[in-house]
């Protein structure tokens, strides 16, 4: 990641949410989302509910939600199936679409995983 000069260090006041944290109070979610983006989730996922020019589902209101699987299976996506989403994508292959994602295994550390669960948790 070279885009050391993009954080929150630049915020210079405009568009500065009041309920922004003050810089190096990062929350995960807040971490989980720039994950999300600089390591290429949003590449094949959505967060606004539509897949146009994405080959996986939008994750839109994923938390707590019941997610129809190849083979006629349910599941309701709670922590431990984004966990497993993200570091054994084929264990769970969501319906209509192929098992294209890559797994994260090795790539993030424990704390980025925790990082996205929280942020994917939030997302409505
Ligand atoms: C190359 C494209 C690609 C990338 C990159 C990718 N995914 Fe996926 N993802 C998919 C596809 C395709 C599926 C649907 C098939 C499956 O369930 O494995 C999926 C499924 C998922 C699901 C389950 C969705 C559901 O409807 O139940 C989650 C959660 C998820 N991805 C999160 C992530 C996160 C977080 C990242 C980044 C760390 C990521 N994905 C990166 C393609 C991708």
């Amino acid at each position: 990641m070279t885009s050391g000069s993009a954080t929150l260090h630049d915020a210079c006041g405009a568009g500065r949410d009041a309920d922004r944290p003050d810089v190096g109070e990062v929350l995960p979610a807040a971490a989980g989302a720039k994950i999300f983006a600089a390591i290429g989730c949003a590449a094949c996922h959505s967060i606004d509910g539509t897949t146009t020019g994405k080959v996986g589902p939008s994750l839109k209101g994923i938390f707590g939600s019941d997610r129809a699987l190849t083979g006629d299976n349910t599941v309701r996506a709670d922590r431990e199936y984004l966990r497993s989403s993200i570091l054994k994508p084929t264990a769970h292959v969501a319906n209509g679409f192929q098992a294209a994602m890559p797994s994260y295994s090795g790539i993030l550390d424990a704390g980025q995983i925790e990082s996205l669960i929280v942020y994917l948790s939030q997302l409505r």
